[in-house]
């Protein structure tokens, strides 16, 4: 019997339950036993009850929930060897060789360097007396799949992330929400979103809210007093009647020389210039919770069913693949390349080589 093994890993984001039952039930439908890691790597370091065998029902009425109700965490024990050793003696002693890892850039990362160290922890196991050599020989290698789940948007490869809608759409209903109350009072609001180093959500959540400006890192202003720009924009608005003037703060928004543009820095630029009576709202993990979008739902349901097909189909050795979507496509990409790039990007974005990033990128939404 082929044994499947799936985690959440990192920042929970919506639709990762979607993404587990997807793996669950295509996993069982091909004739595999599928287990459930509870809390992120740590539950593979720790195993017992974290790791759970899973049947249909287990994974029935989840698809609408929001977080991932197996849990995640950011373990640091993972990123040591011996924290790693003890994973491989966990997924050994219950015959686990396949992993769908559902995660960020460091998540799979983390999952690369363990599928390349199985075969020496292996040996080291079975050395140490831990695990059988008939449990080794059944087990030469470990296969590993990658799903990408992160409100943020910011991987390179694919055009989605699992989570990045459902926030968009957080989004925008909040900034609808404070538009109505900055019209009635004619105010000023600097609304700051999440995303790290990745402008997506605060751009598209600018443009569907209908902002009047928005700050994001890819793009930082390019003039010295980009401050003036913005009031302008602001002050022509409220001269043809405008009521509420809304400004969108990525939280990695910095000006082109590299200095972080903080919302509330925003907030003062606002009332010393234009006399406006402005406030801050930090979005913050609202964002985050909450159930997915029908986007994120299905979107994840295939990336989880086609991580299972990958499982199944990849060679021993294969170069581990990274399930993504492409313009309205589920594809299989080279997972270490799409991370590489991930994380080039964020490195040409901490250079100000912005049009490095937004290339690098892929998925670029400006052009
Ligand atoms: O990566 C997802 C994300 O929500 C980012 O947008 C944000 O910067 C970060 O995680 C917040 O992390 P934490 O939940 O650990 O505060």
């Amino acid at each position: 019997t082929i044994r499947i093994g799936v985690l959440t890993s990192g920042g929970d984001a919506p639709g990762m339950n979607a993404a587990v039952r997807a793996v669950v039930r295509t996993g069982i439908s091909r004739g595999c036993e599928v287990y459930a890691i509870y809390e992120g790597y740590q539950g593979l370091i720790q195993g017992g009850k974290l790791i759970r065998r899973m049947d249909w029902s287990s994974v029935g009425g989840i698809i609408h929930r929001g977080g991932t109700i197996i849990g995640t965490a950011r373990s640091a024990e993972f990123r040591t060897r011996e924290g790693r050793r003890r994973a491989a003696a966990n997924l050994l002693a219950l015959g686990i060789d396949r992993l769908v890892i559902i995660g960020g850039d460091g998540s799979l990362t983390g999952a690369d360097l363990f599928r390349r160290e199985w075969p020496e922890l292996v040996a080291e196991l079975v050395e140490a007396g831990e695990v059988s050599s008939a449990q080794a020989t059944a087990h030469p290698h470990l296969r590993i799949v990658g799903i990408v789940g992160s409100i943020d948007n910011d991987f390179c490869g694919t055009d989605m992330t699992i989570g990045a809608d459902t926030a968009l759409h957080r989004i925008t209903e909040a900034i609808d929400a404070i538009s109505s109350t900055a019209a009635s009072h004619q105010r000023t609001f600097v609304i700051e979103v999440m995303g790290r180093n990745c402008g997506y959500l605060a751009l598209m959540g600018a443009i569907a809210g209908g902002a009047d400006w928005a700050l994001i890192p890819e793009m930082p202003p390019q003039m010295d007093d980009w401050e003036k720009h913005m009031c302008d924009v602001l002050r022509i608005g409220r001269e043809h009647g405008r009521r509420d003037s809304i400004v969108v703060v990525a939280e990695g928004a910095c000006d082109r020389h590299g200095k972080p543009i903080t919302a509330s820095y925003v907030r003062k630029v606002l009332e010393e210039r234009l006399g406006e009576d402005t406030r801050v709202t930090i979005l913050g993990h609202v964002q985050r919770g909450g159930a997915p979008s029908a986007f994120d739902r299905w979107m994840s349901s295939l990336l989880g069913a086609t991580a299972v097909e990958e499982l199944l189909a990849a060679g021993p050795e294969a170069e581990p693949k990274l399930i993504g979507l492409r313009e309205n496509r589920v594809v299989r990409l080279p997972l270490m390349t799409c991370v590489t790039d991930t994380r080039q990007v964020a490195e040409a974005i901490a250079q100000h080589d912005y049009e490095r990033a937004m290339a690098l990128r892929g998925n670029s939404f400006v052009e």
